[in-house]
């Protein structure tokens, strides 16, 4: 099915447009089998990003990414404040926080042919334009410490570890804040 994109992203072949509610494709998302991965499945699935569902309770915006043909994948963002330049600094700057972030599973660790980085780098590139336009800081981002390919792809994207701390939501769940000042 040819999908009607809002956006392309230059010099890729990846285009996205703001997830609609209605869309069944979001019901058939999946992106692997780890704990961590049928969380954000069922975030995505369940449309966590409206601040109704999971324990999430802040609304966001939701942007589905894809080929011309093919979902991508999801990114749930929300423009927010944070501590600069670390965590423990005493002035604060907005930042693009990514509040979920998922890949299909087929497209995961796979580069772009029309482009020149994997479609999950190639994702962080366009929000960093987008944390650009809105006059952010950079992108900051949360992430159990235990999800290894996660945390791989943010260093790999430029992403800076800004301290560890356990999640009031998640009972020992260690987790670990990321933060890529553009
Ligand atoms: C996290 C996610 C978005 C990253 O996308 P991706 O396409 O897999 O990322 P990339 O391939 O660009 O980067 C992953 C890197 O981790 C490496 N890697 C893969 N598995 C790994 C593992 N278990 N431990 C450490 N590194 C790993 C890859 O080799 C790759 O590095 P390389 O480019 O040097 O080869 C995607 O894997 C995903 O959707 N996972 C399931 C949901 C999830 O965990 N979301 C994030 C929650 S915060």
């Amino acid at each position: 099915m040819i999908r009607e994109w809002t956006h392309a992203v230059a010099n890729t072949g990846l285009h996205y447009r703001e997830a609609d509610f209605g869309d069944s494709a979001l019901d058939e998302f999946e992106c692997g089998d780890e704990p961590h991965a049928i969380e954000m499945r069922d975030f995505f699935q369940a449309r966590g990003w409206s601040g109704k569902a999971l324990n999430f309770p802040r609304p966001s915006r939701c942007l589905q990414f894809g080929t011309l043909d093919a979902i991508v994948g999801y990114v749930a963002f929300v423009i927010q404040e944070r501590p600069y330049p670390t965590f423990k600094g005493k002035k604060k700057r907005d930042y693009l926080l990514i509040a979920q972030m998922a890949i299909v599973t087929g497209f995961q660790g796979i580069r772009d042919p029309d482009g020149t980085a994997t479609y999950a780098r190639e994702i962080f590139d366009e929000l960093k334009r987008i944390a650009q336009q809105e006059k952010c800081a950079g992108l900051y981002l949360n992430v159990r410490k235990e999800n290894g390919k996660a945390r791989a792809c943010y260093e790999k994207a430029g992403f800076k570890a800004d301290g560890e701390y356990l999640s009031p939501h998640m009972p020992g769940a260690e987790m670990i804040r990321y933060r890529l000042e553009i």
